[in-house]
């Protein structure tokens, strides 16, 4: 049973956590829920991958979702341990042919992507007929405009693309396409092209696809980022897709992870150690929740606490050192933190619900996996 506090505040007033949490609010998860689901003119489906901490997929249940992207068999156990009649789309291109057999066997999983045909043969060879599984072709364009390109290990071409459609049709399955336009995607424009480039392939095919799913790749908020609005992704998706497949049966889904749980949870950590030159240690790092600082210098915003009170006064940029002894456990952006912050006192990183703790190792004997509720 997760722990609740009214706020981080309280939180540290009463525990004085000496390791590393993520604090998860409910209430700006379900805000961010019902923006999705009130803006997003399809189904809004969450990508598991992001962050599998059993307390936020019960939150992201109890928020109404009901469709659910798993990379892994883990990730499906997970999910129908949680909602055992969730949709579930196995959408990690590439499986085993012992997953595939425990998803389809074990899970009653129906939705498979796949990116090439010796996939499709493998899934052919261990489901055989079923017309209620969905095979959806995962595409790629020549276009990239996300910190995290995903188009190099995973997305047919067009031509592979349509081959793929044809064989899954002619096999009796439902047909799908699916892309992924790199996460952390800056630009509402990349879905139009997508969008557009899979309408062509869908006629180049002449097989209709009973849905198309748009990915995720929707951006978080970091400091210094400048973005278009969330909103205007929505409206870019939703025109492109009713000029390229309105009147049809085809239904649209987004499989977003991390810009539906970011901004709900925050990582509070509390500083070990501190030298004179705007220099502290803290008990979380690289090889915990800040794994994305290897490839990224995403800027989380902070605050600070001694205490329960927080820590106002003159800022400066400070040197953050996770706790490992390994040199490439430093933050790659130095945040701006109070000029007296000090042993003991409590940093809080907003901005950390994806690809945090899940993404975290055990380097060193340090763990970064341990939730409270806040309001
Ligand atoms: C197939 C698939 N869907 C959805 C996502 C979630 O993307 P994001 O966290 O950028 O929204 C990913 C991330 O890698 C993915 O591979």
């Amino acid at each position: 049973m997760t722990n609740r506090y009214p706020s981080t505040a309280q939180f540290i007033a009463q525990e004085a956590p000496i390791e590393s949490f993520y604090c998860l609010s409910k209430q700006a998860l379900e805000n961010q829920v019902q923006r999705f689901i009130s803006g997003f003119s399809g189904v809004v489906a969450y990508a598991v991958k992001a962050n599998p901490a059993p307390e936020l997929v019960h939150a992201l249940a109890a928020c109404g979702i009901r469709a659910y992207d798993v990379a892994s068999i883990a990730e499906v156990a997970l999910v129908r341990g949680i909602m055992p009649n969730a949709y579930v789309m196995y959408d990690n291109p590439v499986k085993s042919r012992d997953e595939i057999t425990q998803a389809y066997h074990d899970y009653g999983v129906r939705s498979y992507a796949l990116d090439d045909v010796r996939e499709f043969e493998k899934i052919q060879s261990i489901i055989g007929a079923d017309e209620s599984v969905q095979l959806t072709v995962r595409f790629k364009i020549p276009t990239n405009t996300a910190k995290y390109d995903l188009s190099e290990k995973f997305g047919a071409d067009e031509a592979l693309s349509i081959e793929l459609l044809k064989k899954v049709s002619a096999a009796g399955y439902r047909c799908g396409l699916t892309f992924h336009p790199g996460s952390q995607c800056t630009d509402a424009g990349a879905y139009r092209e997508y969008i557009e480039k899979a309408a062509e392939i869908v006629k180049a095919a002449g097989v209709p696809i009973v849905s198309l799913n748009v990915g995720g790749g929707f951006p978080s908020r970091y400091l210094g980022e400048s973005l278009p609005d969330l909103q205007d992704y929505f409206s870019a998706i939703g025109d492109a897709f009713d000029s390229a497949f309105g009147g049809t049966e085809t239904t649209l889904i987004s499989e977003p992870g991390r810009c539906l749980v970011d901004s709900c949870i925050s990582l509070l950590c509390q500083v070990k150690h501190r030298r004179d030159d705007h220099t502290v240690f803290i008990n979380d790092g690289v090889y915990g929740g800040f794994m994305e600082q290897l490839f990224s210098p995403i800027v989380h915003p902070v605050r600070a606490f001694r205490g329960a009170e927080a820590l106002t006064g003159d800022c400066a940029p400070f040197t953050v050192w996770g706790p490992t002894c390994d040199s490439l456990d430093i933050l790659a952006h130095k945040p701006m933190l109070p000029e007296d912050v000090a042993e003991g006192d409590w940093i809080e990183f907003g901005l950390m619900g994806g690809y945090g703790s899940s993404t975290a190792t055990e380097f060193n004997g340090f763990t970064s996996n341990r939730y409270v509720f806040v309001g």
